[in-house]
């Protein structure tokens, strides 16, 4: 096989396979970030394996993801983390029927490490490969939990993106908002480090959210009537302005009431906003995806106001908020069924558009 028939090649397995109606077995690999992870999924929505790397620890002196640093660690990773995900599910590479990889958005340089892995791989067994979009695997992360039912509406909040997503079909993406400037994960984790909480400061905001008052008056950014846009920059101002302040007037500022008061701001914004949506565009579902998925107070604000509306909710479970092969190999598998295979000139694109 060379690699000018190999795409026709992999087609023709593609075909065969279908033809033997087993099931269909998927390798998914992601490391757009800061995890490596790879994971087997079974006829799109049975998890046999899913095996993340985190890299936070060593991160988290510098306060942040350094990119080369991420890189490094993905070369040194993917393999073994290949290996195991074949193992804990019991297969080898001859059981996939195709390798489905993240392309983007994320971290060019450790976009590539499993891009390359993945084109490695199909190349060697014959199998097609599948390139899929980060944020098309969060929203997918909800199918191993239920069937998606359309039209629908996903809420993807995570460390890079914070949008609304409205979906007619399996794997058509209409973004009708979009944040203007910082993803909310990403004003978790700046508002975090001004409060010295170490990295990522998501989860620790939320935590300490729980234990205050939201007693300290922020801003909603709700922007112009009618857009379905958001704006996280001039919250996070606010914060720091607040901390600033009491600094200068040597008054300290109790970090879990902070903590409740950004956490509320945030929250009223999104849920807000999707509901609003929701009234303008009715759907049969609310999906939440990313990272920031795993938000006790957005998780249960949403669900109240969900059950209120009398609109169905879907929620990953917190193992698969945060970045996970699982979820992209599960938006792979509907590229499967429609054929829709990448070739080995397949490349990480760093700002890969959703729609
Ligand atoms: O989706 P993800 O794993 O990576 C990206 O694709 O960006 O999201 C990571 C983001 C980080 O900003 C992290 O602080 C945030 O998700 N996060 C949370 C929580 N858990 C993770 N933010 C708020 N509350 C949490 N419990
Ligand atoms: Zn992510």
């Amino acid at each position: 096989m060379t690699i000018n028939n190999w795409s026709q090649k992999a087609r023709k397995r593609w075909e065969e396979d279908r033809a033997s109606g087993g099931p269909v077995r998927i390798l998914g690999i992601e490391t757009s970030c800061d995890e490596t992870s790879a994971a087997v999924i079974e006829d799109g929505r049975i998890i046999r394996s899913n095996a993340i790397s985190s890299q936070i620890e060593s991160h988290k002196r510098f306060g942040g993801v350094v990119p080369e640093v991420a890189s490094r660690h993905h070369v040194e990773n993917i393999t073994i983390i290949i290996e195991e995900a074949l193992k804990k599910a019991e297969c080898t590479l001859d059981d996939m029927n195709a390798i489905a990889v993240t392309y983007g958005p994320g971290l060019v340089g450790a976009l590539l490490v499993g891009v390359a892995a993945a084109k490695a791989i199909a190349f060697a067994s014959g199998i097609p490969l599948i390139g899929v979009h980060h944020i098309a695997g969060h929203i997918y992360a909800n199918r191993f939990v239920k069937e998606m039912e359309f039209p629908l509406l996903a809420l993807v909040v995570s460390g890079g993106h914070t949008e609304l997503v409205y979906m007619k079909g399996h794997g058509e993406f209409e973004v009708i908002g979009q944040t203007r400037d910082d993803a909310v994960g990403e004003a978790y984790d700046k508002v975090a480090r001004s409060l010295h909480l170490p990295y990522p400061g998501g989860p620790h905001i939320d935590r300490l959210a729980q234990e205050g008052q939201a007693s300290i008056r922020l801003p909603r950014a709700w922007l112009e009537e009618g857009s379905y846009d958001f704006s996280f920059s001039g919250l996070k101002s606010a914060v720091l302005n607040v901390l600033h302040n009491a600094g200068q007037r040597g008054e300290t500022i109790e970090p879990a009431n902070l903590a409740a008061s950004f956490q509320e701001s945030v929250i009223e914004v999104l849920v807000e906003k999707s509901f609003r949506l929701i009234k303008e565009r009715p759907v049969k579902q609310l999906l939440l995806a990313g990272g920031v998925a795993a938000n006790q107070g957005l998780r249960s604000t949403l669900t109240d106001r969900a059950h209120r509306e009398g609109i169905e909710l879907v929620i990953p479970p917190l193992s698969l908020c945060t970045d996970n092969a699982a979820m992209i190999a599960g938006a792979g598998y509907i590229q499967y069924q429609k054929g829709n295979f990448a070739d080995l000139s397949l490349n990480g694109i760093p700002g890969l558009p959703l729609s």
